[in-house]
Parts: structure tokens; C-alpha cells; sequence
């Protein structure tokens, strides 16, 4: 990427306090151009996520099409985490109302509409299950090759947070994720194994809040109500899962990155949703993704400080 060319990226999640982070970060860089902004079911009901899209889209100014998602994953169940984001799926500050008309468009077609009208092949940051990502490669295969690159967080290749083996992303909808990490588009998995170490600590909160402006005091907020659950968990900070996924995009010279050959379990009694990386390739098998394990926290917090004094002199009415 020149210095001239921004990234198009499409931004699918389904915030979600750290999704909205991880946009804010997102929006906050020269280096991308959001194109879309699709929900996702995960957090919380699509209806919920897709409203938390419209609200965080307002507050941060973005200006790009948003679309809502598939009602639930591929073939599972759905499951929410309202345990951690709350009932609204983004319980805490204040946010404006959406300032814009949702899509008549679904995720898929406004991702599949987007990936046609780009003139250059689309990075798509996705920080919920991939629910939506392989239902454009299901209805969409002709467009795969204007795909540049997938940025998931998702998965851990050690560990799993919603059952000792899985992630939740994954978990969520793990046939939908064996479409994505099974479909050869370049892929960084931004997994627990590296968004575990990505915290940020109750001191850095008040560092954000003091840049002053209204973003600033949003995010810091943010981050109070997503550390509650995980103090009670004995975590030191608060894990920013889903701003790796932009991170390791802007900043790859702060993380550690090993290329592994990644599988995803759809079956198993215990081990349904893990990402099952071949760390001493044992299969044989060709790399299928970039795993993020490792990070700088301190570079990566100053980051998240730095992209929230990009909203100075930006103000909306909530
Ligand atoms: O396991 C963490 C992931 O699940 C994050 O994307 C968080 O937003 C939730 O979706
Ligand atoms: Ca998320």
C-alpha cells in the first residue's frame, strides 16, 4: 500500500464495546477507507447489533453504507453475550440515534455490491462470527478474487474463552468460520492467544478520557463497563479483543505473527469451535492463516490513545 492509497476495508461486526473500539480505531486512521458496515449476530440479537452499528457509526462520523446482517449463524443456535455487553449488547455511555437510513440491502448484497464497485480488492475486518462473511462467499464466489484480505478476530489457538476449547466468534457459528478459513483468502487470525494480552489497563482509561473530546470520553466509558466483567474475572485490564484485528492491519511491526495451518471443529462433544492450529506440522499441510500470538501492549495502547485525538474538534448530539 503507497502512502496515497488508503485500504478499502469493509467493517462486519457485531458490537459490542470492543467492536466499537476497534472501529473507532478504524475511522481514526488515514490508512482506511471504510467502504460498508455490516452487522453481525453475536453479541447480542442482529436487531440490537444492527442499531449498536447505526449508533457507534453516528458517534464516530462515519459515513459509509450500513447493513444488517443474517438473523443467526449458518446452522447453530444463536448465542449472545449479554453477560458481558449487556441487554443492549453496548450497555454505558450514551449514544446519539443512528443519523442515517439503514440499507434496503443485506450484509451480503451491500458486501457483495461493495466488493464490485471497488476498483482495487477489498480487506474485509470482521470482529463477530463470520456468519455473514461465508454467506457472501457461499452466494458470492465470483467476487472472491476481489477479496484482498480477511482480518478476523477469532478463535485461540491455545485456549478458548466460552468453553475451554472455543472462542465465542467461532463458536457462534463454527461452520461458517470452516467456510472462511477453508476458502484461500489471505487470512489474519487475530485469536485469544495475542487479544488476551491486548489489555488495556483502568490507568490508561483515564489517559484516553484526558485527550478531552467526546469520543475520548465515549471510549473511556467503554472500557469501564467492559473491564467490569473481567476484574470480577481477576484480568488486570480490559482484553480489546476486536481492535487487534485493525491493529494488525495498521501497525504489524507491534505484533507476532506465525503462519499455521488452521482447522476449524464443527463436530465434537467438547471441542465444538476450536481453531485448530498445526503449530509443529504434523499434516503437512499449507498455511491457511497469519496467527497473531504475541503483541506490544504498550505500543498498542498508545495507539488506541493516539486514534482518539483524531475526533478532537468532532461533536455529535446524543
Ligand atoms: O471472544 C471475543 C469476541 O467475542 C469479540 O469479538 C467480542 O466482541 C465478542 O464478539
Ligand atoms: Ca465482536
Amino acid at each position: 500500500m503507497t502512502t496515497l492509497s488508503k485500504l478499502p476495508v469493509i467493517l462486519d461486526g457485531d458490537p459490542g464495546h470492543d467492536d466499537a473500539m476497534a472501529w473507532m480505531l478504524a475511522n481514526a486512521s488515514p490508512m482506511l477507507d471504510i467502504l460498508a458496515v455490516t452487522s453481525v449476530a453475536g453479541n447480542q440479537t442482529i436487531e440490537k447489533t444492527t442499531y449498536n452499528a447505526r449508533r457507534v457509526c453516528a458517534l464516530l462520523g462515519i459515513d459509509a453504507p450500513i447493513a444488517m446482517g443474517r438473523l443467526g449463524p449458518l446452522l447453530s443456535d444463536p448465542i449472545t453475550a449479554g453477560n458481558i455487553h449487556g441487554q443492549t449488547g453496548l450497555d454505558g455511555p450514551a449514544l446519539p440515534e443512528p443519523n442515517g437510513p439503514l440499507s434496503p440491502m443485506g450484509a451480503v448484497e451491500l458486501m457483495a455490491k461493495t466488493l464490485r464497485e471497488s476498483p482495487d480488492p477489498v480487506t474485509i475486518i470482521a470482529t463477530g462470527p463470520e456468519t455473514n462473511v461465508a454467506a457472501l462467499l457461499l452466494a458470492h464466489p465470483e467476487l472472491k478474487s476481489k477479496i484482498a484480505q480477511i482480518s478476523v478476530m477469532g478463535g485461540g489457538i491455545a485456549f478458548g474463552n466460552w468453553t475451554p476449547a472455543a472462542e465465542f466468534n467461532i463458536l457462534v457459528d463454527p461452520e461458517a468460520a470452516q467456510l472462511v478459513f477453508s476458502s484461500g483468502i489471505p487470512l489474519t487470525m487475530s485469536g485469544l492467544d495475542v487479544t488476551e494480552q491486548a489489555l488495556i489497563f483502568p490507568e490508561d482509561f483515564e489517559r484516553i478520557r484526558k485527550v478531552g473530546n467526546q469520543v475520548a470520553g465515549v471510549v473511556a466509558d467503554w472500557l469501564e463497563f467492559f473491564f467490569k466483567f473481567h476484574r470480577d474475572l481477576g484480568y488486570a485490564g480490559a482484553p480489546v479483543h476486536d481492535a487487534v484485528a485493525v491493529a494488525a492491519l495498521l501497525r504489524p511491526e507491534l505484533f507476532t505473527i506465525q503462519e499455521l495451518y488452521v482447522q476449524i471443529e464443527t463436530a465434537g462433544e467438547y471441542c465444538r469451535g476450536a481453531t485448530v492450529g498445526d503449530l509443529h506440522g504434523k499434516l503437512g499441510r499449507a498455511p491457511n492463516a497469519r496467527c497473531v500470538l504475541g503483541l506490544d501492549r504498550t505500543g498498542f495502547v498508545d495507539l488506541m490513545a493516539e486514534a482518539v485525538k483524531a475526533y478532537d474538534g468532532w461533536e455529535v448530539r446524543v
